[in-house]
């Protein structure tokens, strides 16, 4: 039955030019619901943040999360719905994130749109969660095209990505072992002053010299594209814990400064070295303001194009999913109702 509704819904969209994706993103603490059109229309977003219930634990608890999002998301779809103004015949598909993130979190998503696009008839498509914080970029920019390269920075990934089709991604180099967001967390953590940590040392870096303390930058011997930042994370929780009087601002500002100029140079690196003209940014850390700033410099200077998401879609959201649904749909393909969550999926994994 869901098979031959959707086969046939996906034949009638041949003929429709609007598409409307209702998308939801529960891979983390954000229980997200959109409506986009077209990929890149976003008709409504809403998120409940958990923010302050994890904030109390100092991080994502994954059962608290679960718990929250399955209160949350009926409440949050109906708001969608309502500011779109739209009734349920007026969807042309449902979306859901299916990895990577926590895995009770993500099935609370997938098991509403999947119960959503069985209901009305309509096909499913299951959306790669790091391919979508991609695709923010194709909602702030209405007129970006593949190809082109990413940087990918959020709590779990950080990633240098060529883009070069909407459903070609390739990965030229990543982290070793934490995540550029993970290190702005603990760090944040280990200073008292709170979860998630990016927007906390941001502020803090703001009173501080990002040259007081000099944290040393990672040295990769395999490929130049590859990231660390276990080492600088080591060495400012280090110093924090061994020395008495410590200036949080400074310590803030020198450890901002030292992840985002690697972030920056092996960027810039990988652009000139695959000849890439235009850059994005996208996941949670795509939110700093110094990494914004010092990336636009650096890609100017270099006669690059820098396309950045709005800030809120650089956190995670709906919308995104939505996008990244749309240009699936577009190639006809969705999904099957017994797909399940890959908490570890990779980019351009199917
Ligand atoms: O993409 P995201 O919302 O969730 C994941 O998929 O991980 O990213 C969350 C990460 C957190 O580590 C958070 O500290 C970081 O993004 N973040 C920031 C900023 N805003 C959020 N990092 C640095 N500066 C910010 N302004
Ligand atoms: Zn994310």
């Amino acid at each position: 039955m869901y098979k031959q509704n959707a086969e046939a819904r996906i034949k009638a969209l041949a003929d429709k030019k609007d598409w409307n994706i209702l998308a939801f993103e529960t891979s983390c603490d954000d229980t997200s619901v959109s409506i986009v059109r077209n990929g890149r229309q976003v008709l409504s977003g809403c998120i409940s943040s958990q923010i302050e219930i994890h904030n109390t634990f100092g991080g994502v608890v994954p059962e608290v999360a679960s718990r929250k999002h399955i209160e949350n998301i009926g409440l949050v779809l109906d708001e969608a719905m309502r500011q779109a103004g739209m009734d349920y015949g007026d969807i042309d598909a449902v979306a859901s994130t299916y990895g990577p993130g926590l895995v009770g979190a993500l099935l609370v998503g997938l098991n509403a749109a999947k119960s959503v696009s069985l209901s009305l008839g309509v096909p499913f498509v299951g959306v790669n969660h790091m391919e979508a914080h991609v695709c923010a970029n194709y909602i702030s920019s209405p007129k970006l095209e593949p190809p082109f390269l990413c940087l990918v920075v959020s709590g779990g990934h950080t990633q240098i990505v060529a883009v070069n089709s909407y459903s070609d991604y390739k990965i030229l180099g990543q982290t070793l072992d934490d995540a550029a967001g993970e290190a702005f967390d603990k760090i944040s953590r280990e200073l008292g002053l709170g979860y998630p940590g990016g927007p906390y040392i941001q502020r803090a870096a703001e009173g501080g010299d990002p040259k007081a303390i000099p944290f040393p930058k990672a040295r990769i011997k395999t490929n130049e594209l590859d990231f660390s930042f276990s080492g600088l994370k080591t060495s400012v929780l280090n110093y924090i814990h061994n020395n008495k009087d410590i200036n949080v601002n400074d310590v803030a500002a020198s450890f901002q400064y030292t992840a985002v100029s690697d972030l920056v140079s092996k960027t810039m690196l990988a652009a000139e070295k695959y000849g890439y003209k235009k850059i994005a940014l996208a996941g949670g850390v795509a939110a700093n303001r110094l990494l914004r700033e010092m990336l636009g410099a650096q890609a100017s200077k270099r006669k690059k194009e820098l396309f950045v998401p709005e800030f809120e879609f650089c956190t995670d959201n709906a919308s995104m999913v939505a996008c990244a649904a749309y240009y699936k749909l577009k190639r006809g393909l969705y999904d099957d109702l017994s797909m399940n969550a890959n908490p570890a999926l990779e980019i351009g994994e199917v």
